[in-house]
């Protein structure tokens, strides 16, 4: 019937971006009533540089909020609208996780970002209490400001010769180190040293992206996982996380066995060792230690590379020299926008306003908890940050039982689903000058926009059940380290570079993010760390 989903192509490649630039044009819709995309070889050339979320985009605009794409023979409805949105994320029982847990299992295994049914609700409930206000304000102080500090201090060396140092790079190594430190006491050091298992955690985040993106889930036979090269090497690697994580896990455990201590408040928080895992450990819950080591990686993967790229674009955005306009908008369920409060500013770049901010808040202090609170244009910065760049742009589910999005727009059971983030922070019927980077538009009396008071019009973290566990700690973090970076030092973009987008399980530069840097003169005094 001329109507009915199209037949995938009898044209297979490992890679499923190859395989839809080759993929039939398709026509017509179903009964479902959802716009069948029509892919041309053109429109997808984009796809060939691994960006999935520009054609999803530019696909957007022309078949509107839901439509219907095929990629060999994998089928994705991909939805762009907010209400559709909130109702996918909100019914976890109808909507699992679906590919995201088949491409990621074999470095997360069981563990809490990919679980599913009772044994997710099990772990996210052990593992929500450990993120406790008093656990992030010791990181702040503990972690946060000091591996920022050290990044400040290694790039000291390139600023005084004036060689251009990758901020990307940069920025990955500081949250690699920062989430090590922070989630099982583990310094990777990697701001400063190689080291097997820091390569072993790249070999495996880079394999996880890689098979987000192929067509034929090839290492799911495990013969084959045993002689391709890419195979053997990420087997290898996550073998090794996974020892090293081990090892950690029975040392911390001794070490909590013999102090015979046990948690005796809500926010418990051990003065040697205020790890996630010695929260886990003293809480004494019966838990194995192959579920507690692949909870403890899911949260290594999950807040490593987001928080390296959240570092990434913002410092991006910031040295851009961007003026403001008044004219700043809003998510519909904001307080209103006051323009009078930065009339002053008019003619300031974001970038002069957050070292206006950091210097008057911090006068040359490291952060602190309570600082934070006051550092709100570089929180409204970082926020629009993630609006423009969220990671990861596409969220993935899959239908468990027959559902209908708002439209009327029939969902199979088993039909996969492509949420774009992307498209939503986006578009032009859900922002205001929807591409251009206007701080002003969060800077709401304290207000944080989240998913709930922008009716999942901003949705950086998800929403619903399976919503970040990190949200707040990767947002510390991320304040933390630009706050301390824009305090000590000046930087600039290598002119020329061309700061393409490409992707992965985040959004990438497609060359890194090369900057011209100098320390930065102020009248305050810096205040070393330990004399706090
Ligand atoms: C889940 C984004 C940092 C731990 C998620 C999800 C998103 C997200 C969008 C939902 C995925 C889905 O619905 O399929 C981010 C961003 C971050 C960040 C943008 C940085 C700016 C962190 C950090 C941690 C973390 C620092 C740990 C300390 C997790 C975990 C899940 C998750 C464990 C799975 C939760 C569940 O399935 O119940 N994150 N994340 N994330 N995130 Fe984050």
């Amino acid at each position: 019937p001329p109507n009915a989903a199209p037949k995938p192509s009898s044209w297979v490649s490992p890679n499923w971006l190859t395989s839809l630039a080759r993929s039939v044009t398709l026509s017509g819709g179903d009964d479902s009533g959802i716009p069948i995309v029509s892919a041309k070889l053109e429109d997808v050339s984009d796809l060939l540089g691994g960006a999935l979320f520009l054609p999803l985009f530019k696909w957007m605009n022309e078949y509107g909020p839901i439509y219907r794409l095929a990629a060999g023979p994998r089928n994705f409805v991909v939805v762009s609208d907010p209400a559709m949105a909130k109702q996918v994320f909100r019914n976890y029982g109808v909507y699992a996780k679906g590919l995201m847990s088949e491409v990621s299992e074999f470095i997360f295994g069981s563990g809490l970002a990919i679980a599913e049914g009772q044994l997710w609700t099990a772990r996210r409930r052990a593992v929500v209490p450990s993120l406790h206000k008093k656990y992030l304000s010791a990181m702040v102080d503990r972690v946060f400001s000091k591996c920022a500090e050290r990044l400040v201090e290694k790039v000291q060396e390139a600023a005084i010769n004036g060689t251009a140092v990758n901020m990307e790079e940069n920025f990955s190594q500081l949250t690699l180190d920062v989430i090590g430190l922070s989630v099982f006491n583990y310094s990777f050091d990697s701001l400063t040293a190689d080291s097997p298992v820091i390569d072993a955690v790249y070999t495996a985040l880079k394999e996880a992206e890689l098979r987000s993106t192929d067509l034929l889930p090839y290492w799911k036979i495990n013969f084959l996982c045993k002689i391709v090269p890419r195979q053997i090497k990420a087997e290898k690697a996550v073998r090794l996380i996974r020892e090293t994580v081990e090892e950690l896990i029975q040392k911390c455990k001794k070490i909590v066995e013999t102090e015979g201590k046990k948690i005796d408040q809500e926010e418990y928080v051990d003065e040697a060792d205020p790890s996630i895992l010695r929260f886990l450990l003293a809480s004494r819950e019966e838990v194995s230690s192959v579920q507690l080591r692949d909870d403890l990686l899911s949260m290594l993967v999950a807040g490593h590379e987001t928080t390296g790229s959240v570092l990434t674009w913002t410092l991006y955005l910031l040295s851009k020299v961007i003026s403001y306009s008044l004219k700043a908008h809003l998510p519909i369920r904001l307080p209103p926008f006051d323009a009078s409060r930065v009339s002053h500013l008019q003619d300031a770049s974001s970038l002069k306003r957050v070292q206006e901010e950091v210097d008057r808040v911090l006068q040359g202090r490291l952060p602190s908890y309570d600082d934070i609170r006051n550092l709100k244009f570089l929180t409204c910065c970082i926020n629009e940050s993630l609006r423009l760049y969220p990671h990861p742009p596409v969220l993935i589910r899959r239908a468990i039982v027959p559902d209908v999005l708002p439209g009327d727009y029939k969902v199979d059971a088993g039909q996969d689903i492509m949420i774009s983030v992307y498209n939503i922070h986006h578009s032009s019927k859900v922002w205001e000058r929807a591409e251009e980077f206007v701080p002003e538009r969060f800077d709401r009396e304290g207000l944080l926009p989240n998913e709930t008071n922008t009716d999942f019009r901003f949705i950086p973290f998800g929403g619903g059940p399976r919503k970040c566990v990190g949200d707040q700690f990767a947002l510390l973090e991320a304040v933390v380290a630009l706050a301390v970076f824009v305090q000590r030092m000046n930087f600039e973009l290598v002119p020329g570079q061309n700061i393409g987008m490409t992707t992965g399980a985040t959004i990438h530069t497609t060359n890194g993010l090369h900057m011209k840097l100098s320390r930065r003169v102020t009248e305050h005094v810096y205040v070393p760390l330990h004399s706090r």
